[in-house]
């Protein structure tokens, strides 16, 4: 490292003394100190406040008579991001990868070529499809050079709505993903929604080292889950988005971050819910802000009011996990994620003209359901050795994820109540496979909606209560922490639905 020269100094501006700086290709990549043992990283402050750049939408690919068949490449490439050049991983030489758009009852083809260094698979994440075989089976490996033909099968009646896909490879899930991997899927909706436009917003955290090149995570960020020093919505820092007043836009949201907490926020700006993961509300519902645990999608109608606003993602506290003096570092620090601006279209703004949204299809509702079986799922986070097996110690029920083994038999068709014990300091967002879950109880009180989600936050030291139909399909998959540090670690379970008779 060269000493930091005065005038580099005065460039950084608010990293002061604290950076140094690396030449190259004309561009200064300036570091934190200290961060990792693996070499200086760059900090968020370094891009400056604005890019400006109007937010992109993702590479879109459409079935068309029932069909879509495409070809997925996970491999390592350069992107630009806020004006530099980085080495990230991505399908098909993006980041985020295409969007995948379906219909229920549509046939996915997917061919997945694997240009990486390690092993990898793909997982549609919330998609109602089978998990078995070359469908959504998280067991399949791909190793480095080849291909897998995955076949996702919809069935007619599949939810309409926000899913996304991403590597599934037990070990390499956190590091796949904070480099990149992940791609938004659309399954559209039978009666469209009005509004002027739709966007696809996929955001992702990473952390970049001085040469451009992705950061490798500390064990203390593998204990707590990695956060990025970058927070990107389809790949961008703080792209621009510019809307006329009057204008209703549908914003699909999804947090590919892989264990940032989204508490999303865009004061001054009309918010309506239309749903949560595969979840919808008979009603849009009125909101001030929405929490993403990692894994969660929003599907969001924002009715535009003359003004700047920001997208900002405030601060949360997930918890510590008493590691390192209990110094969490958990999305510590407000972000700003978009800067949005709506010009006044005089008498010309059009949402009075739209449509009204159309009543969406009543959820079903497991609150007066027969429970066919109870099961309590606790999970715990221990110092790494004192489980024996030289792990870091997350386990559910007290046991650590291994593949051979079958955590759970479920009989297909039944409808079970888990309750989900979070015994640590710190937040677990439970994700299940194929199957969503209804909340029923957050810490001893009765959810008062019906509440659909795949991913469900369980906070530190809390208890949640959920129900689940297991219909549809049969076959081993798997649930876990979609912190996706801790499923590496250990935090996953096997569940095997057995056919029924
Ligand atoms: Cu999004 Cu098993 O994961
Ligand atoms: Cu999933
Ligand atoms: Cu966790």
């Amino acid at each position: 490292m060269k000493p930091i020269s005065r005038r580099t100094a005065v460039t950084l501006g608010g990293l002061g003394l604290a950076g140094t700086v690396v030449g190259g290709a004309g561009l200064l990549w300036t570091a934190q100190p200290g961060r990792t043992p693996f070499g200086d990283t760059v900090a968020r402050s370094a891009f400056g406040a604005k890019s400006g750049e109007p937010l992109r939408q993702p590479t879109e690919l459409k079935s068309r008579d029932g069909v879509l068949e495409v070809t997925l490449d996970a491999a390592p490439g350069q992107v630009r991001i806020g004006g530099r050049n980085a080495a990230t991983l991505g399908y098909n030489g993006g980041l985020p990868g295409p969007t995948l758009r379906v219909r229920a009852g549509d046939r996915v083809a997917v061919t997945l070529h694997n240009g990486l260094a390690d092993p990898t698979n793909l997982h549609t994440h919330g998609l109602h499809v089978s998990p078995e075989g070359k469908s959504d089976n998280p067991f399949v490996m791909i190793e480095p050079g080849d291909s897998f033909d995955y076949e996702f099968r919809l069935p007619a009646d599949h939810p309409p709505g926000l899913y996304w896909y991403h590597p599934h490879h037990h070990g390499v899930v956190a590091a796949q993903v904070f480099g990149g991997l992940y791609g938004a899927i659309v399954v559209e909706d039978p009666l469209p929604i009005p509004v002027t436009r739709e966007r696809v917003l996929v955001v992702s955290d990473l952390t970049l080292n001085a040469e451009g090149s992705l950061a490798r995570a500390t064990v203390a960020e593998r204990m707590h889950g990695r956060e990025g020093e970058l927070v990107l919505v389809n790949g961008q820092l703080n792209p621009a988005v510019d809307i006329r007043s009057g204008e209703r836009e549908r914003w699909r949201i999804v947090n590919a971050c892989v264990s940032r907490y989204l508490r999303l926020r865009l004061d001054g700006q009309e918010l309506r819910l239309l749903g949560l993961d595969s979840g919808r509300f008979g009603k849009p519902k009125k909101v001030d802000e929405v929490l993403l645990a990692p894994g969660n999608r929003a599907d969001l109608l924002v009715t535009a009011t003359e003004g700047v606003a920001a997208l900002r993602a405030v601060p949360y506290d997930r918890g510590d996990d008493g590691m390192m003096g209990g110094s969490g570092g958990s999305s510590p620090s407000e972000v700003t994620l978009a800067t949005v601006t709506v010009a006044d279209a005089g008498s010309g703004g059009n949402a009075n003209a739209l449509a009204p949204i159309p009543r969406q299809a009543t959820p079903p509702d497991l609150r007066g359901a027969t429970v066919t079986a109870r099961r309590e799922f606790v999970f715990e986070m221990g110092m790494g050795g004192m489980m024996g097996g030289g792990g870091m110690g997350f386990t559910i029920n007290g046991r650590e994820f291994d593949g051979a083994r079958v955590d759970t038999t479920v009989q297909g068709g039944s409808v079970e109540e888990w309750t989900l014990t979070n015994a640590s300091r710190m937040d677990h967002p439970l994700h299940l496979h194929v199957w969503p879950m209804q909340v029923i109880e957050r810490a001893g009180r009765a959810v008062d909606s019906v509440l659909w989600q795949d991913v469900i936050n369980v906070p530190a030291r809390s208890v949640v209560l959920v129900r689940i139909a297991f219909t549809g399909f049969t076959g081993k998959t798997v649930y876990h922490c979609h912190i996706l540090d801790h499923e590496d670690n250990g935090m996953m379970g096997v569940i095997d639905v057995r056919p029924a008779g």
